[in-house]
């Protein structure tokens, strides 16, 4: 009999920590508190829009208040300052997110800078950040600390293991990177500059991508057993492309027929056909994030009162 790869089912395990999270709610509206999360989007970026209104819809299926401010794309750095300022300064508001990207002419460094690190549930402050890389627990950002709960969840132990991330960026790449060295991976870290990314890619036990190009990485750059993580979240709308990608997959093409458009990650089926496990796209990564961002507004109501907080905490570190 041959075993294939395992599935590593995104959809699952977020309901899982999300089942999880509203037990704290619950555990908190009896003495009285409502974790609540405050969501700054800008303008009208219809991707971003979609995902605002996921983490307000999920907010209230576990009883967390939320509210969404949306500021028009005019708006100034100085104005969206004094918003986070309101934000900083409310009682009933402990988690604060800026949906990125934000216009051209918003200083998006300062605003992130503005954020309470205490209510910075993006973990994108430059404090959240320092903590992370000295191993504290804290407020780390959600897409890795995802990552990092579906191989906990899993039970695939990183100890020791060639781990590469490819992507570097301050929500991904790099915060990916200090998780997995914090849980004792040999960490590389490439990106769109690394010379013979293969040679690299190759090597890796754990493989972590997210560089937003649909299928670039192929079976040949992939060890065959290893694990595959797809952080890419890219939306294809020519139908040739989608024939390429995955010739032959009748309910990719019934999706595209209905959609006109379908999702896919940076990983080629064909990587996936001969890893060892894989997170799918969609149903893979990208159902953690908004997981973690209830864990992490829940913490940061019970770290901002002096409460115990649940042990997703220590997770969060690696
Ligand atoms: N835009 C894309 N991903 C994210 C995220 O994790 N947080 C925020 N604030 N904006 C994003």
């Amino acid at each position: 009999m041959s075993v294939g790869p395992k599935i590593l089912d995104g959809i699952l395990i977020a309901a899982e920590i999300k089942a999880e999270v509203g037990v704290e709610v619950r555990e908190l509206a009896a003495q009285g508190i409502i974790p609540g999360l405050a969501v700054i989007l800008v303008g009208h970026v219809p991707a971003s829009e979609i995902y605002v209104r996921s983490k307000v819809k999920t907010c209230g299926e576990l009883g967390i208040y939320s509210e969404m401010l949306t500021p028009p794309e005019t708006i100034t750095t100085e104005q969206m300052l004094s918003l986070v300022e309101g934000l900083n300064a409310r009682d009933d508001i402990d988690g604060i997110l800026i949906q990125l990207p934000l216009p051209k002419h918003v200083d998006t460094r300062r605003l992130l800078e503005a954020v309470m690190p205490n209510k910075d549930v993006d973990g994108f402050h430059p404090l959240n950040a320092g903590r992370l890389l000295s191993g504290q627990p804290g407020l780390a950002p959600c897409t890795p600390a995802g990552i990092m709960q579906i191989l906990r969840r899993s039970e695939i132990s990183v100890v020791g293991k060639n781990a590469v991330v490819v992507g570097r960026s301050d929500i991904v790449g790099k915060p990916t990177a200090v998780m997995l060295l914090n849980t004792s991976a040999t960490v590389t870290v490439c990106h769109h500059l690394t010379k013979n990314l293969p040679r690299y890619t190759r090597e890796a036990d754990l493989l972590v991508v997210a560089i937003g190009q649909p299928g670039f990485i192929t079976a040949d750059m992939v060890k065959p057993g290893a694990t595959l993580i797809d952080v890419g979240i890219n939306r294809i709308t020519d139908a040739a492309r989608v024939e390429e990608l995955f010739p032959g997959d009748a309910a990719r093409a019934a999706t595209f027929a209905k959609r006109g458009s379908v999702v896919v990650g940076d990983f080629h089926p064909s990587a996936f056909a001969i890893s060892g496990a894989y997170t799918p796209v969609p149903g893979g990564v990208g159902a953690l994030t908004i997981a973690m961002l209830m864990a992490n507004t829940v913490m940061a109501a019970k770290l901002r009162r002096g409460l115990e907080t649940g042990p997703l905490v220590a997770a969060m570190v690696g």
